[in-house]
């Protein structure tokens, strides 16, 4: 994939389509990592001569006007980040952002007006789209994807906008998810662990089937663990579970077995009456869950179980906490193995979803893991091994 520092952008116009996806609480945003992630690539772009335009999403407006879901937040604190004065369009097209976009100076940057106030943005087919890409094209020289967060969504600015641009690249954030979710995993320092958790099977199940024989030890924790459980016929009292997929949940462990991935499922769990608990009532082995409990995190045994594993790997793909982490009595198993594989010295430690990276930053180490992920949908969607619409696109600009 040709990046940013293999093009020469000196005088020329950048549209960057970045994810600033961030979450906001009364139009004040309680998480910038987003936008700090993408800054390297955006003050390359600026310092070597290029005037950036640039475009981002802000939650779902379908297609409307939602004041609340402006970008001028968003603007704002990237304009502080930069040291640059960052002014918002009116909109994403048309004759005054147009304007506004043909009047940057080298060095000058611009934001153009959330993205999704327009219904073409995401349109689900072409015809839908119309002719939203083209126009959001026709304003720059060169068009620039560093939004791996989106980069599974078929959406104008991330499929349509290659096809009309002249030159293409990627950032150097997107460089880098590629570097590490593609290159390093393709070829892994073994013992390579995937830990899986969080609510749902349904969600996982393409990541589980494709690492499946590519891994040598999978671990999964969460509420997903209790479809495992059901499937090997024990009970598990009020706990979430998915019963249509027990079945997938039976061919996984079977496959799994075949291919020499070896399964680590939780062997005891703490739990409560009901998610809404605030202390646990209890602990239980996983063949002994009371008929009117509610399991919220594996117990203690487990983390060690799991944690003993994390320490004989050289590769960790994780994604999903193994509880209920965001209440303080039912996080210590997902804190035991985010302790762990924070401590492993010599091996490739990638994060990625939201949970997952809520949980590092709870424990402040962020900085103790490899890479993580930007990626929420996008990268569950490229460990399942399927191309992102983003990359394909990138791909047939580069080959035009
Ligand atoms: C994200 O937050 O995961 C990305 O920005 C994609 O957002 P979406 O799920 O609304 O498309």
């Amino acid at each position: 994939m040709k990046a940013i520092d293999n093009m020469d952008i000196n005088g020329k116009k950048l549209l960057i389509r970045v994810d600033f996806n961030v979450p906001l609480d009364n139009g004040v945003i309680t998480d910038d990592n987003r936008i700090r992630a993408a800054i390297p690539t955006l003050k390359y772009a600026l310092d070597n001569g290029a005037s950036v335009i640039l475009c981002a999403h802000l939650g779902k407006p379908k297609g409307k006007v939602v004041p609340e879901l402006s970008l001028a937040p968003v603007a704002k604190r990237t304009g502080e980040l930069l040291g640059v004065d960052l002014p918002l369009a009116p909109d994403c097209i048309g004759p005054e952002t147009a304007a506004m976009a043909s009047d940057l100076e080298p060095g000058q940057a611009l934001m153009l007006e959330n993205l999704r106030f327009n219904p073409e943005e995401t349109g689900k087919t072409a015809a839908e789209r119309g002719d939203f890409g083209q126009k959001l094209a026709s304003m720059a020289d060169i068009y620039v994807n560093d939004a791996f967060g989106v980069a599974h969504r078929e959406n104008a600015s991330v499929v349509d906008v290659p096809k009309h641009a002249t030159q293409c690249c990627c950032g150097f954030l997107l460089k880098k998810e590629l570097e590490f979710l593609g290159d390093a995993l393709s070829d892994p320092k073994r013992p390579y662990t995937c830990i899986s958790g969080g609510a749902k099977v349904s969600t996982k199940l393409g990541i589980l089937n494709n690492l499946l024989g590519k891994v040598d030890d999978i671990i999964i924790g969460g509420a997903m663990a209790n479809t495992f459980l059901l499937a090997q016929g024990l009970e598990v009292g009020n706990s979430l579970v998915e019963t249509d997929l027990i079945a997938d949940a039976k061919s996984i462990m079977e496959k799994a077995g075949k291919l020499g991935s070896k399964l680590h499922l939780p062997v005891d769990f703490v739990y409560a009456a009901t998610h809404t608990a605030t202390e646990a009532e209890g602990v239980c082995d996983a063949d002994n869950i009371p008929e009117d409990a509610m399991v919220l995190d594996i117990g203690p045994k487990s983390a060690e179980l799991f944690v003993q594993v994390v320490n004989r790997s050289q590769t960790i793909v994780w994604n999903g906490p193994m509880g209920m982490f965001e209440t303080p009595a039912f996080a210590e198993g997902s804190f035991a193995v985010c302790r762990a594989a924070a401590e492993l010295e010599d091996a490739l430690t990638i994060v990625g979803g939201g949970d997952t990276d809520a949980v590092v930053h709870l424990l402040h180490l962020a900085d103790k893991f490899s890479f993580i992920s930007t990626g929420g949908g996008s990268f569950l969607e490229f460990l399942e091994g399927k191309e992102l619409p983003a990359f394909k696109a990138l791909k047939e600009c580069l080959n035009k």
